[in-house]
């Protein structure tokens, strides 16, 4: 048999393999090649039972999400798996790596399932925006019970073999050769005259599942799944295992499944499944580029970023060295990072041992001469490129040949900094986000000279602290806070217009944001984005700029951390603020800024139209190198909802024709200071392409 899937008999057991790199993935070649050979398989008069396992890294990850966008081809995934569960003779899964969505679904037909310690089994379907579509739904709810098959389902969240096995969605684990194991599990079942056992002849008591327990499980599930498309059709199609045969069952599941693939959320999440796997590729700097091996890490500055920071390396066994202008300095960082991992412990989520280990990764020192022998510096002091220079000069006195130089800075031209040492080949940018420990989110400034090493080294490191790390150019506020500027610009101006805080952010988390633009902005601290400004070079030449921001600066009201920003707190309870409102209108009268009467679409449009626009500049100077790199940086970073695929994909969603009109539309009330088209934008619109035809056709 040539292809993807083999057949091999071993005496009576039939052992079929799939062979596709690199996941498995169950696109159109396996599925014929699946068919064949257990339509070989229940031919053969000489087989009495079959095992079914893959070759490569895992078993099948699931259907292949390429062909999501495509025509279907026969034989579906839903007739493959139908026909291995009917097949009279026993069907013995062997599982490893990683079986999920339409892999488990393949296994969930088969008759038995046995596994390898390290197997991982899930239904990680709603995060592409879809739900198990190859009866999965019906067939894991028969297994394991409503309950427990929502929760896998809903949380997307793969479980372990020996919770699997404990839910009985295995039957055994393997230790040793998975082959041969599952080869002796299937001679036992022949040994005792088991047959097949097809979950799908089961039946779910309805009456220990009424509508109460859906009501109640929606109620429960309501924040986490808030604005996402396929939850409640994933409880739906529960609902109709439930109530309903399973033939019926299955009619629900194909339904919803077709509405769920073609909704615009599952394109979008889709998009971000592949953006998050391209962002790794850098066009100049391939994969096989030697990276320098980083084990030893200094931190400047053990401030809200340090701290976080060197949690990263400590979390992932790196020792790590921090230094602070003074001992109180560093006592009250050590502190915070301590009280961070304690949280952690009083929680369950780390051990004590746990947490003396990752405290023993990490020592201070007021010398910088403790860092002569570190891999690894990145700079976290406070934003101030003068300051910053004169870190980098000292880095640059005492650091071992080959070190890597790095800055945590969220806006400064990295070029400039790289200048203060004699080698700026070493220099990067290194841009977490806060919390930092928390956050998963880093982008990577190049600089003119950054080494390619440096670069390759960084992607890499990304990975071992668990990022999703950025490729970015070097440009004031690189790409996420770039864009996220004319967002807070146009939240800013708006409450200038007369339109409360709370109103514009109640829009905007509708909309799907994690946060509305102003609690945001108090939550990262207003006096943040006031030195932010106060270093921009290029900073909008207009008195009404951000002014509302930073009239609350100078009354000291900086926001969550000072109990009053543009909103004030009760403990950490955001609460409309009138004398915000009347500062606005009388900022507003000096500054002779009109009252707008702005409706909710509005509200939108100037929010993200904005940032789309810088986006089409950042794109057409190649600070990003993909619109899908842009898009990464907001899922991962800014709180941007999944479902809507990031700011550039969101556009393309829009149309970019519908975009450009918009922005014209504000250029003619507001003048173009702000509004100008970004010409990529226009370029595109005018030719009615998109964003993604514009990248691709490069
Ligand atoms: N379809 C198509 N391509 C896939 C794929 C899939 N299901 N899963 C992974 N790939 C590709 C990736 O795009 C990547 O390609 P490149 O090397 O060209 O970038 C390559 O396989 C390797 O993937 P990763 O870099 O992610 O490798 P990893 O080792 O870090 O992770 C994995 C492996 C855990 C399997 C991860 O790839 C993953 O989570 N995949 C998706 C699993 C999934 O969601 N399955 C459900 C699919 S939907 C479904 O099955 C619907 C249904 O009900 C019928
Ligand atoms: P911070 O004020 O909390 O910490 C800065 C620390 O640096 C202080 O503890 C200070 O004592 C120390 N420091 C100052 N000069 C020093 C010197 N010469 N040597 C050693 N230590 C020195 O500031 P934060 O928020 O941690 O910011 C640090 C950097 O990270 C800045 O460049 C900032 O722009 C950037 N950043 C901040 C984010 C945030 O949300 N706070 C997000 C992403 C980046």
């Amino acid at each position: 048999m040539t292809g993807p899937v083999s057949f091999e008999a071993t005496g009576e057991i039939a052992v079929i393999t799939a062979d596709s790199p690199p996941v498995n993935a169950l696109g159109q070649a396996v599925r014929v090649g699946l068919m064949d050979a257990f339509q070989r398989a229940a031919g053969d008069a000489g087989i009495r039972a079959i095992v079914l396992t893959c070759a490569g890294r895992t078993f099948f990850a699931g259907a292949d999400i390429s062909e999501f966008d495509k025509p279907l081809t026969d034989p579906w995934l839903p007739d493959v798996v139908a026909y291995i569960e009917s097949l009279d003779k026993p069907v013995v899964a062997a599982l490893f790596g990683t079986a999920l969505g339409g892999g488990l679904e393949v296994a969930l037909a088969c008759h038995y399932r046995v596994a390898v310690p390290g197997a991982k089994v899930g239904l990680p379907e709603v995060t592409l925006g879809i739900l198990p579509g190859a009866s999965g739904t019906q067939r894991m709810a028969r297994l394991v019970g409503p309950k427990d098959a929502l929760d896998v389902m809903i949380s997307g969240k793969p479980v372990g073999a020996k919770e699997a096995l404990a839910k009985g969605i295995i039957d055994q684990i393997v230790d040793g050769d998975l082959r041969a194991g599952a080869i002796a599990y299937a001679r036992e079942l022949l040994a005792r005259g088991a047959g097949p056992r097809r979950i799908s002849a089961t039946t779910i008591d309805k009456a220990a599942w009424p509508a109460t327990f859906f009501a109640e499980y929606r109620q429960s599930v309501a924040a986490q799944t808030r604005g996402y498309f396929a939850p409640e059709r994933i409880i739906r199609c529960v609902e109709a295992a439930v109530n309903l045969p399973y033939a019926e069952g299955l009619e629900v599941e194909r339904k919803l499944f077709e509405e769920c693939k073609n909704s615009v959320h599952s394109k979008s999440m889709r998009h971000l499944f592949f953006a998050e796997r391209e962002v790794g590729k850098v066009a100049d700097v391939p994969r096989d580029t030697a990276k320098r091996p980083v084990a030893k890490v200094g931190i400047i500055g053990a401030g809200t970023m340090g701290g976080g920071i060197a949690m990263n390396f400590a979390n992932a066994g790196v020792p790590v060295t921090l230094i602070e202008a003074n001992q109180e300095g560093l006592d009250r960082g050590l502190g915070i990072v301590r009280k961070n991992y304690e949280g952690a412990v009083k929680k369950g989520r780390m051990s004590e041992a746990d947490l003396a280990k990752r405290m023993g990764l990490l020592s201070t020192s007021l010398d910088y001469g403790a860092l002569a022998d570190a891999d690894l510096v990145i700079e976290a002091v406070f934003e101030n490129m003068a300051l910053k220079k004169e870190v980098f000069t000292k880095l640059d006195a005492t650091c071992k040949a080959g070190a890597i130089l790095a800055s945590n800075t969220s806006s400064l031209d990295v070029d400039a900094i790289a200048a203060a040492t004699g080698r700026p080949e070493d220099v990067i940018g290194l841009h977490f986000f806060s919390p930092a420990n928390v956050m998963v989110l880093l982008e990577i400034v190049r600089g003119a000279k950054t080494g390619k090493d440096v670069i390759a080294t960084a992607m890499e490191l990304a990975k071992g602290i668990r990022k999703v790390g950025v490729l970015v150019g070097n440009c004031f506020g690189f790409v996420g806070n770039r864009m996220f500027f004319p967002y807070v610009r146009e939240s800013q101006r708006m409450l200038l217009e007369g339109m409360p805080a709370e109103y514009i952010d109640r829009i905007a988390y509708d909309w799907g944001m994690a946060m509305g633009p102003c609690a945001v902005m108090d939550l990262s601290g207003l006096d943040v984005f006031q030195k932010l400004f106060s270093e921009w070079r290029d900073k909008p030449d207009d008195p009404a700029f951000c002014r509302v921001l930073m009239a609350l600066v100078e009354q000291g009201r900086l926001g969550q951390k000072t109990g009053a920003g543009i909103f004030r707190y009760d403990g950490r309870k955001a609460v409309p603020d009138p004398e915000v409102a009347a500062l606005a209108a009388s900022e507003a009268a000096r500054l002779g800024v009109a009252p707008v009467n702005v409706s909710d679409e509005e509200i939108i449009e100037r929010l993200f139209f904005s940032m789309i626009n810088e986006g089409a500049l950042i794109l057409a100077e190649g600070i990003a190198q993909r619109p899908g790199d842009i898009d990464v940086v907001f899922a991962n970073g800014y709180g941007f909802p999944r479902y809507r695929g990031g700011p550039m994909f969101y556009a393309d969603t829009l149309g970019l024709q519908a975009v450009y009109a918009g922005i014209c539309r504000y250029r003619d009330r507001y003048g173009d200071q702000y509004w100008t088209p970004a010409p990529l934008l226009e370029e595109l619109a005018r030719a009615g392409s998109s964003f993604a035809a514009w990248h691709a056709g490069r």
